[in-house]
């Protein structure tokens, strides 16, 4: 979908069933896939699905993570050794790898709201597909990863084709967020089981366990790592080690946790505070806060880079209003201060990954949006437009190594200490939601789904 086709009813996405919504987004996909092909000069767009990859000096296998321009036509996720074949004016075609095999589960027939738009053709042997691919392997624009090479048939990824597809694929049609909306619905059941058991006194791997059971997704599923931190774990940006044992008090729960559908991703955080009546959740209530009007900025034609720097600044007015630190908030801002309390950037795309491509993308012929001068880890610099889905997810935290370089660079006085003490073994707050900019208000899948019944 290009800008100018984009979402003006979100809402009647959701009335509408993914076979209803998906013939649309494959016609987007072929008229894509024509100027991305007449862009690099090629004739047909050719797309493995890739394969399994193996631990060093072993026999085991990595779980296996589709390629995302393979997934994006057809809810397949779990079918290494399959070709997608695009050709302009064509319908197109999967080479879809069932094999004889008795040591793995073998993917089931090609079936569901998707398969009656392809041509597919059955194949028992990788090699096979060979036989099924474009005979003039030249004329391929071939996207995917080296290994899975077939013969003549190696990925090429010539960069006008996947500049192309990739800054395109910010724009999700209606069908994506239909897609994105169920993650978020999983995502937030299990978030909902998640808090009961971290209210129950669970320790982290309990939580993790409780989450993944609401979820029925463990980490072949999970788009991402699950983040399920207590206390002072909080402040790891990316805990993952999930302490067997819960803690001897349980003071707070920051929890990172996602879920995945038919390829696509949520990305959620909340945090909670044990004592609901402490200045920790007051604390969580301003930053949730701030956090809604940051989500009522995604918005067509806002930057996404200016959205990152104010943030800087209403999160420095919290740390001045909770006495945390002793300057103004411009001046927080300013002198790097806010950045040791808000260390990462204010969100990315979201979609097919996580983290979704293109998030420094000029144009769809490359080109590179630089990140603003002292925030190296904003992962998108693009200008809002509708149909794009993004994470908006400002934090605050207590981090020992950041606190202790602004005192190495002068600026211990900026911060309240005691304060500070008060607030390090709650660890830190972030919230994060998935946002989908459109013609007129922003839609926010990530509280749709926690205000549902
Ligand atoms: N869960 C990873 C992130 O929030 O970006
Ligand atoms: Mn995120
Ligand atoms: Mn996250």
């Amino acid at each position: 979908m290009s800008p100018s086709e984009s979402l003006n009813a979100p809402a009647s996405v959701a009335k509408s069933t993914p076979a209803a919504l998906y013939p649309q987004h494959l016609e987007i996909l072929q008229q894509r896939t024509a100027e991305a092909l007449q862009r690099g000069g090629f004739d047909h767009l050719v797309v493995p699905s890739g394969t399994s990859h193996y631990q060093v000096f072993d026999d085991r296998d990595y779980p296996y993570a589709v390629n995302p321009q393979f997934k994006h036509w057809a809810p397949l996720t779990r079918n290494p050794g399959s070709w997608l074949v695009a050709t302009p004016g064509q319908r197109p075609k999967i080479i879809y790898l069932q094999p004889f095999d008795y040591w793995h589960v073998v993917p089931e027939a090609p079936s569901g709201y998707w398969a009656e738009h392809f041509d597919i053709v059955v194949i028992r042997k990788p090699e096979e597909a060979l036989q099924h691919l474009p005979a003039n392997g030249t004329r391929c624009a071939i996207v995917g990863e080296p290994q899975s090479a077939l013969d003549d048939f190696v990925p090429n990824n010539p960069p006008a084709v996947v500049n192309y597809l990739e800054y395109q694929r910010a724009y999700k049609t209606p069908y994506e967020i239909a897609m994105m909306r169920e993650a978020s619905r999983i995502g937030v059941r299990a978030h909902r089981a998640a808090e009961r058991a971290f209210r129950a006194g669970a320790s982290e791997f309990g939580i993790h366990l409780v989450y993944c059971q609401a979820a029925l997704q463990d980490a072949n599923d999970l788009p991402y790592n699950n983040i399920v931190a207590l206390n002072e774990h909080g402040a790891v940006l990316h805990y993952t080690d999930r302490n067997r044992l819960p803690p001897r008090e349980t003071r707070s729960f920051l929890i990172d946790a996602g879920a995945s559908h038919h390829g696509y991703a949520s990305d959620i955080t909340r945090t909670y505070a044990f004592d609901r009546n402490g200045e920790f959740q007051a604390l969580i209530y301003a930053v949730d806060n701030a956090q809604q009007k940051m989500c009522a900025q995604v918005r067509a034609g806002f930057d996404y880079k200016q959205l990152h720097l104010d943030a800087h600044l209403s999160l420095a007015r919290i740390l001045q209003e909770f006495r945390l630190i002793n300057v103004s908030p411009e001046v927080a801002v300013e002198t790097g201060v806010s950045s040791a309390f808000f260390p990462h950037g204010i969100g990315h795309g979201i979609g097919l990954q996580v983290h979704d491509v293109a998030g420094f993308a000029e144009s769809d012929r490359g080109g590179t949006i630089p990140k603003p001068a002292g925030h190296p880890y904003l992962r998108l610099t693009r200008k809002l437009e509708a149909g794009m889905a993004v994470t908006i997810e400002p934090g605050i935290y207590f981090i020992d190594m950041l606190l202790e370089e602004l005192k190495d660079k002068g600026l211990g006085p900026s911060v309240n200490w005691d304060r500070v003490s008060a607030f390090k073994p709650f660890g830190g707050i972030r919230i994060e939601d998935d946002v989908v900019c459109t013609d007129s208000e922003p839609l926010n899948l990530t509280r749709e789904q926690f205000s549902a019944a």
